[in-house]
């Protein structure tokens, strides 16, 4: 049977099939490891490794795994934040800092896991988002020319014109219509306008209002819209809005390829949308996840959370002994409203081919309830 049709102008831009692509999600390699990278890539989407927090070597790795897996244009998304406090280079002597300078907080850790009978754990690497460590990142993503890079946090104009060179496509995200605006200046090729509804990171505008503001306001740079996209209604709507395509993060955490724990993938699968919330108490950046014990006590705590990167090393090594103890109901699991919409894990293919052929009943049924004239 012929592979149905749905083309957008992204699909030119990036040489891909069908203009769906896997949003970067940077959860230590095990939300997009290679082979959910792939599988995207090879169902006519497009793959991309959330490389943020990986030691460059290991985005190495994973990069050449994905290419041993397809021929099919892939991306690397990294997190370039706009603002980090200035801490150690080193995990070790971020903790030295934390207990130093937030003793308060490193208690409050400890006692969170006494209580819950768990023993405390520290992160084996030694890696720190730093403006170094993106540099380094960077250096292997042009080394091993990358078909396409997506700036999470942050500004990339400081990459755009060797990407250029290089014939690298370069995404920005952009949460409001002023930094979508700033990743047009810093020369981007596609801009992701990233809805209030998504999963991890992200800002305070839902996706009607966002993505035509963002489409008007760049034109004539196309723009994806990410969030709360977990069939093809939505990606019929985000078209409606302007979008040329979509980024999508949460309906790919159930792939059977995707590697976060099973414990984490019945969250989402079990979860409605209001149980995923946005807090700060992960990253120390506004963040939405499912809504667990742990968010609650901090909330109860009256600590403010830190800045990045302290709050986040803080956390990762709370995850990582709660991960040990197979205690995942404490565990962070960034997801998104859409999770509500999910009730199967699938394998990626699955998930892709429902997109697509979702998306095309969604637009040729407009045309059966909506009478034009
Ligand atoms: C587990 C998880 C990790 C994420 N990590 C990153 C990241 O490292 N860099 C980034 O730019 N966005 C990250 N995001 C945001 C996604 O790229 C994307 O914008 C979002 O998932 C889209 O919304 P959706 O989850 O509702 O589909 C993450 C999202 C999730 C759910």
């Amino acid at each position: 049977m012929a592979r149905p049709e749905l083309k957008t102008s992204l699909c030119e831009l990036l040489g891909i099939e069908y203009p769906i692509l896997l949003a970067g999600m940077g959860s230590r390699g095990k939300a997009t490891p290679a082979e959910l990278v792939a599988a995207v890539s090879e169902a006519g989407g497009m793959g991309c490794i959330g490389g943020s927090g990986l030691a460059p070597e290991v985005i190495r790795n994973v990069i050449r795994k994905v290419r041993t897996l397809t021929r099919k244009p892939f991306g690397v998304d990294l997190l370039l934040p706009a603002s980090l406090a200035e801490a150690a280079k080193t995990r070790s002597e971020v903790r030295s800092q934390l207990r130093e300078k937030f003793p308060k907080h490193v208690e409050f850790i400890r006692k969170l896991l006494q209580e819950q009978n768990v023993p405390e754990l520290e992160v084996d690497n030694e890696v720190v988002i730093s403006d170094q460590l993106i540099e380094a990142q960077l250096k292997v993503l042009f080394e091993e020319k990358v078909p396409m890079f997506a700036a999470g946090l942050g500004d990339p104009s400081g990459m755009v014109p060797r990407a250029r060179a290089q014939g690298m496509k370069v995404l920005g995200l952009a949460g409001t219509v002023s930094n979508a605006k700033r990743q047009a200046q810093a020369g981007v090729d596609v801009i992701v306008a990233q809805g209030y509804e998504a999963g991890g990171h992200t800002g305070k505008i839902a996706n009607f209002p966002l993505i035509p503001q963002v489409v008007d306001a760049v034109k004539p740079i196309p723009v994806v819209a990410a969030g709360g996209i977990s069939d093809g209604r939505g990606i019929a709507a985000a078209l409606a809005l302007g979008a040329t395509g979509v980024w999508v993060g949460t309906a790919f955490l159930v792939a059977d390829e995707c590697q976060i724990a099973n414990a984490m993938k019945d969250q989402i699968v079990k979860g409605r949308s209001q149980d995923f919330e946005i807090q700060r108490f992960y990253t120390g950046k506004t963040m939405r996840c499912f809504k667990n014990a742990v968010v609650e006590a901090w909330n109860k705590s009256g600590l403010e959370p830190l800045p990045m990167p302290y709050q986040k090393i803080l956390m990762d090594d709370w995850n990582e002994a709660v991960a040990k103890a197979g205690r995942w109901d404490l565990h962070s699991n960034p997801a998104g409203q859409g999770a509500g919409m999910l009730t199967k894990r699938k394998p990626a293919r699955q998930i892709m081919d429902e997109l697509v052929a979702g998306t095309i009943r969604a637009l040729r049924d407009l045309h059966g309830t909506v009478k034009i004239a």
